[in-house]
């Protein structure tokens, strides 16, 4: 028997661009849970290889991005301004960097890499070891928590999906066009579905959310539905 004081893991997984950390970080503030965004966890890997040429012309040297992994410490700050934690690479601030075209374009290879995986995914196990934690990712529900109390699965239409993305690069000042994000979405989509290790699926015992056309408030009355009837049962 659960209650509002006992918290729970929420996995929140899906595809690319869906506005999974938007989700993820309004549920965390209302519930005071901590939001911990495991995608920026693998773009501060992908950066860090980029900047240590381990990546060079798009392709990822993936024995040197494992004898990297030793020397990349990924650490959270909480940024009270944004109202989510900022990412750190050896003590240096990455959120703006990680985020950039060039990371989005080699993220899915070096995800796809064994050893990448297994470092991160103890990472965030220890990170929700004493749950009250909102995960989001591609893997949260099926393999880092599969014991997640409340399992999200969500997805929105890949036009949607990359218009949002789109908004969200130019109004920083990125030069992209919108067939070039396009294809990323749907490149991802396909890389992160058909890797071997850990590929993007829905957990059996997960809720689809599909957000094509919802507000954020929306997807929070949604949310908090779900969730009461979990903490209450
Ligand atoms: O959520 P995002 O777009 O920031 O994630 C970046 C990439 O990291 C994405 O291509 C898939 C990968 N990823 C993953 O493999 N497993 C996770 N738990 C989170 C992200």
């Amino acid at each position: 028997m659960k209650n509002q004081t006992q918290k729970i893991v929420i996995a929140i997984d899906g595809f690319s661009s869906c506005g999974k950390s938007t989700f993820a970080k309004a549920i965390a503030a209302r519930l005071g849970y901590i939001f911990i965004d495991t995608g920026a966890m693998y773009r501060a890997v992908t950066l860090y290889a980029l900047e240590q040429g381990a990546i060079l012309d798009g392709k990822v040297d993936e024995a040197a991005v494992v004898a990297l992994l030793p020397e990349v410490n990924i650490s959270f700050r909480f940024n009270a301004e944004r109202g989510a934690s900022d990412v750190y690479v050896n003590g240096e601030l990455a959120e703006g960097k990680i985020r950039s075209i060039e990371v989005s374009n080699c993220v899915s290879s070096v995800s796809s890499i064994r050893e990448v995986r297994e470092k991160l995914v103890a990472m965030q196990q220890q990170m929700g070891r004493e749950r009250g934690v909102v995960m989001d990712g591609r893997d949260i529900g099926t393999v880092v928590f599969p014991d997640a109390e409340l399992k999200i699965f969500m997805t929105a239409e890949p036009k949607v999906r990359a218009e949002r993305r789109y908004a969200e690069l130019t109004a920083k000042g990125d030069k992209v066009t919108m067939e070039e994000i396009l294809e990323n979405v749907i490149s991802r989509d396909k890389a992160d579905m058909e890797r071997a290790i850990s590929p993007l699926r829905q957990a059996e015992d997960a809720v689809v959310l599909d957000n094509s056309y919802m507000t954020v408030e929306e997807q929070m009355a949604w949310f908090m539905e779900r969730y009461e009837k979990i903490v209450n049962a």
